[in-house]
Parts: C-alpha cells; sequence; structure tokens
C-alpha cells in the first residue's frame, strides 16, 4: 500500500492505493471518474486511454503510483468552463458512436493525436488510432470526426 498525490484535470487527489493498483482502477474506483472506461485490461483495446503529460496512455497498464507527478487529463477534463473541445464537437456532430463505449478513449487518443499533428493525412489517422478498438465498427465516422475537428480548429484541447 502506498500514499501518493495524482494530479488530475488540474486538481491533486491524495490517493491511498496498493502498490500494483492501476491507474483505470485508482480513477473509476476511488475517485468516480467513471468517463474512462475498462474495456479488456490488458492494453490491447484503447478504451481506459488518458493523457499523460499529453501523450495518449492506457490507464489500465500503469500503476497508479506510478503516475504521481504526471499531469493527468481524462475525458471529464477536457472541457472548459462548459465548452467541448473541438474533437468532442466533431464526434457529436458526426455521430461518431454508437454504444459509446470505446467514445472517451477514442476522442483522448485523437486529442493527443491532433495536438501533436494538426492537419493529420487518413493514414496518421489511422495509424495513431489503431490501438483503440470501437466494437460498434463505427471507424467510417470516428475519421471523419477527427478530419473534422482538425479542420475546425487543430486540437485545442490541453
Ligand atoms: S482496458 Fe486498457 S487497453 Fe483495454
Ligand atoms: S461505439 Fe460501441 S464500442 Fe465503439
Amino acid at each position: 500500500m502506498s500514499k501518493f498525490l495524482l494530479h488530475i484535470n488540474g486538481q491533486d487527489h491524495s490517493v491511498q492505493a496498493p502498490d500494483e493498483e492501476s491507474l483505470l482502477s485508482v480513477l473509476r474506483n476511488r475517485l468516480a471518474l467513471t468517463g474512462t472506461k475498462y474495456g479488456c485490461g490488458e492494453g490491447q483495446c484503447g478504451a481506459c486511454t488518458v493523457l499523460m503529460d499529453g501523450a495518449a496512455t492506457r490507464s489500465c497498464q500503469i500503476p497508479a503510483a506510478a503516475a504521481a507527478g504526471a499531469k493527468i487529463t481524462t475525458i471529464e477534463g477536457l472541457e472548459r468552463q462548459g465548452r467541448l473541445t473541438p474533437v468532442q464537437d466533431a464526434f457529436l456532430e458526426e455521430g461518431a458512436y454508437q454504444c459509446g463505449y470505446c467514445t472517451s478513449g477514442m476522442i483522448m487518443s485523437a486529442s493527443a493525436l491532433l495536438h501533436d499533428n494538426h492537419s493529420p493525412t487518413d493514414e496518421q489517422i489511422v495509424t495513431a488510432m489503431n490501438g483503440n478498438v470501437c466494437r460498434c465498427g463505427t471507424y467510417p465516422r470516428i475519421l471523419a470526426a477527427i478530419k473534422r475537428a482538425a479542420s475546425l480548429s487543430a486540437g485545442g484541447t490541453r
């Protein structure tokens, strides 16, 4: 058991958790940040993606204690004063979801991509999003949403 500080969505959270407990588990089960989803638990689906110091990161694969000191952003931390980011707006406008289970992970990965590359090609988008799985098969609309977000504003999420 360790005690440590996590910096999430601009706020510090004091956490006490077993050394091996994942960041995903701490987010969902200790801090009630349930926008980040549990899919496979094995680093294969991307449902649990958060940003760690700006990089898309599988929170199921990181012990929470190892995330101490990093700037963590979850889906709950993207909006600013009630305004969604261009990526969130574009997902809504394109209807880039069906059940929605993969969506927060998709949006976090897309946000990281567009922060680093304001005008990605289709191929670059597909490559960047390759680790995010959608069981509903909404990939064409996800691609359209990311292209729309790029044309809207080139990210602007962090
Ligand atoms: S739940 Fe983390 S990658 Fe699937
Ligand atoms: S919208 Fe259902 S898993 Fe992607």
